[in-house]
């Protein structure tokens, strides 16, 4: 797999001495999806500034596409790694919503006509066209992600840097956002993604990193990490409920392969052994697990 970006031994002291990472290596993969989780103050807005140069690394190297980002000025980091805040507010500034994407297109130098064109084909792929006068620090906090994420994307960038995209954002937001991470990871971009939402992390990250008090403390998939008990309460992360699940039933002596722990096969599981396990479950509802003591 081809390398976009790396952390290497990348220890980070804020003025005034918080140490928030300490000796971080990793290695982003171009179409990997990488999700980062990790209690508050574990470090995970830390460390992904250090991708587009917005933090300098106190001790360590940062590379993308080989090159030190602490060599390279933040606007210069642009072309290749879009970030989008946890905070939007910080990045928008123009003072509507179609202004606010073409900005990003600039990078492109695009002619004026191929301006318009794209500046419409983004608003329109981000459902974003009948905002297009509105002022972007009018909208609420979700439509503002959205707009933010919008403008970054049409950078092109090679690295996207999403910090928490899914908060405020209802079902039907959060599945768009993934199913844009996927669209992006196939077309060879990586995508680097902050989040507290388990499920999400779950359905949408190929790759998941755990962060606790300044340091990764295991890098695997989705289904290695959320059965892990011990580092799940390591970094006091609740698992999906669906794993939450698997790892009691296992617990108490069911087999059950990772590729099993889905909803539907635990259902299917449990209600087959007829109640192995003691007060695991109450009702069995339309294929749903309700699940309530553990
Ligand atoms: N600008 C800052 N100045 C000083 N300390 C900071 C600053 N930003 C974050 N920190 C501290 O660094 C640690 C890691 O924070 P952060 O990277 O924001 O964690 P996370 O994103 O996982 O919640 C925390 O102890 C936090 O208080
Ligand atoms: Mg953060």
């Amino acid at each position: 797999m081809e390398i976009i970006a790396k952390a290497e031994h990348l220890s980070h002291v804020y003025p005034g001495g918080i140490k928030a990472l300490s000796d971080v290596s990793l290695t982003l993969y171009r179409q990997d999806i990488t999700a980062v989780i990790g209690q508050n103050g574990s470090g995970k807005t830390t460390l992904s500034k250090h991708f587009n140069g917005l933090l300098k690394a106190t001790e360590g190297n940062v590379l993308v596409k080989d090159q030190n980002v602490s060599k390279k000025k933040v606007s210069e980091m642009a072309k290749d790694v879009g970030y989008v805040f946890q905070n939007p507010s910080y990045q928008l500034f123009c003072s509507n919503v179609r202004d606010e994407i073409k900005f990003g297109l600039k990078n492109l130098k695009l002619n004026k006509k191929d301006t318009v064109l794209k500046t419409n084909e983004v608003m329109k792929r981000f459902h974003l066209t009948r905002y297009a006068k509105n002022q972007p620090m009018t909208l609420g906090s979700g439509m503002k992600k959205i707009v933010a994420l919008a403008g970054v994307y049409a950078m092109n960038p090679s690295l996207l840097i999403l910090d928490e995209p899914t908060t405020g954002q209802d079902q039907p937001g959060k599945s768009s956002l993934g199913e844009l991470m996927r669209e992006m990871s196939m077309q060879g971009k990586s995508i680097l993604v902050i989040s507290h939402d388990m499920n999400f992390v779950s359905e949408y990250a190929k790759r998941v990193i755990v962060m606790a008090n300044g340091k990764i403390i295991k890098t695997g998939t989705p289904d290695q990490i959320f059965t892990d008990e011990r580092i799940m309460n390591k970094a006091h992360i609740q698992p999906p409920q669906v794993y939450a699940i698997a790892n009691y039933l296992r617990k108490n002596g069911m087999i059950i392969q990772n590729s099993e722990i889905n909803a539907d096969h635990l259902a299917q599981l449990i209600s087959e052994r007829s109640v192995a396990v003691d007060g695991c479950y109450d009702t069995l509802q339309t294929g749903k697990l309700v699940f309530s003591q553990m």
